[in-house]
């Protein structure tokens, strides 16, 4: 059951890095051997996993470009059975250096290739540049985060149109195995209205789990610690130990 799991929408803001650190986090739990892969110059899942980028001395940009050994730049996690491929902003510099490479599409998938994980999950960054496509280039499965407030739909049209256009062109096994609502709130009627909504496109790819909106999810990252460690009682901490079973049973 070897699957890799990029998490994108070009939005910002809309729970990617969340929804994959936090996924990551109960996927280990569940006894899974996960790799996140941050693929974000902003670097947030390396700083939310709680490592400090910018005493990192190797990241994935240093994988990718000056073939630095993945072993010594993967780190282990506190939570058994969970690792990272860090990044820091010196991925900002691969979207100009990947311009010009051959292989420009396929670094990603080539560096992901002989590594052995239940679960390797892709942090995107928001955009639709060539380290997203990378990310689709490498990935068997696509989660889309999608926040219930207004303007959510915008943009979803484009983002499933370059899903279409890489599984044509590049990786036609390419599975989107769901979308997830995040950031919703009980109380305010359109995010009741904008899930309804994602039903209505998605059918059965919109999980059932949805992610509220909680004071706890926001705060866990700047402590360095995932749902679990930072409150595993809470609404959003019960939200991702869901979508983890969820996905699993997708899965089987
Ligand atoms: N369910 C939630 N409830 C409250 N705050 C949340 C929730 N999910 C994410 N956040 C917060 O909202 C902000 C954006 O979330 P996150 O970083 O996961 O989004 P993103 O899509 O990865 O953003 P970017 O596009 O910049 O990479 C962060 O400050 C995060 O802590
Ligand atoms: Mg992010």
């Amino acid at each position: 059951m070897k699957r890799i799991i990029a998490v994108l929408n070009q939005k910002g803001g809309v729970g990617k890095t969340t929804t994959a650190v936090n996924l990551a986090a109960y996927l280990a739990k569940a006894g899974h051997s996960v790799l996140v892969v941050d693929s974000d110059p902003q670097a947030n899942a390396t700083s939310g996993l709680g490592f400090d980028k910018s005493s990192l001395n190797l990241t994935l940009y240093d994988v990718l470009f000056s073939k630095a050994p993945k072993h010594k730049v993967i780190q282990k996690h506190k939570i058994d059975g969970l690792e990272l491929l860090p990044a820091n902003r010196h991925l900002a510099g691969a979207e100009v250096e990947l311009v010009d490479h051959p292989r420009r599409e396929f670094l990603l998938k080539e560096l992901l290739s002989d590594l052995n994980y239940d679960f390797i999950i892709i942090d995107s960054p928001p955009s639709l540049g060539l380290l997203t496509v990378n990310s689709l280039a490498a990935a068997t499965d696509v989660i889309i985060p999608v926040q219930a407030e207004y303007y959510a739909l915008e943009g979803l049209g484009q983002l499933l149109s370059v899903y279409q256009q890489v599984r044509q062109a590049i990786n036609p096994d390419l599975n989107l195995l769901g979308v997830i609502t995040t950031l919703y709130d009980s109380r305010n009627s359109l995010s009741e209205q904008v899930r309804l909504e994602l039903a209505k496109h998605f059918g059965d790819k919109l999980f059932t789990t949805v992610v509220p909106r909680s004071v706890r999810l926001a705060e866990a990252p700047s402590f360095g610690k995932t749902i679990d460690e930072h409150d595993p009682l809470s609404k959003g901490a019960e939200a991702y130990k869901s979508l983890a079973n969820e996905l699993q049973e997708r899965l089987l």
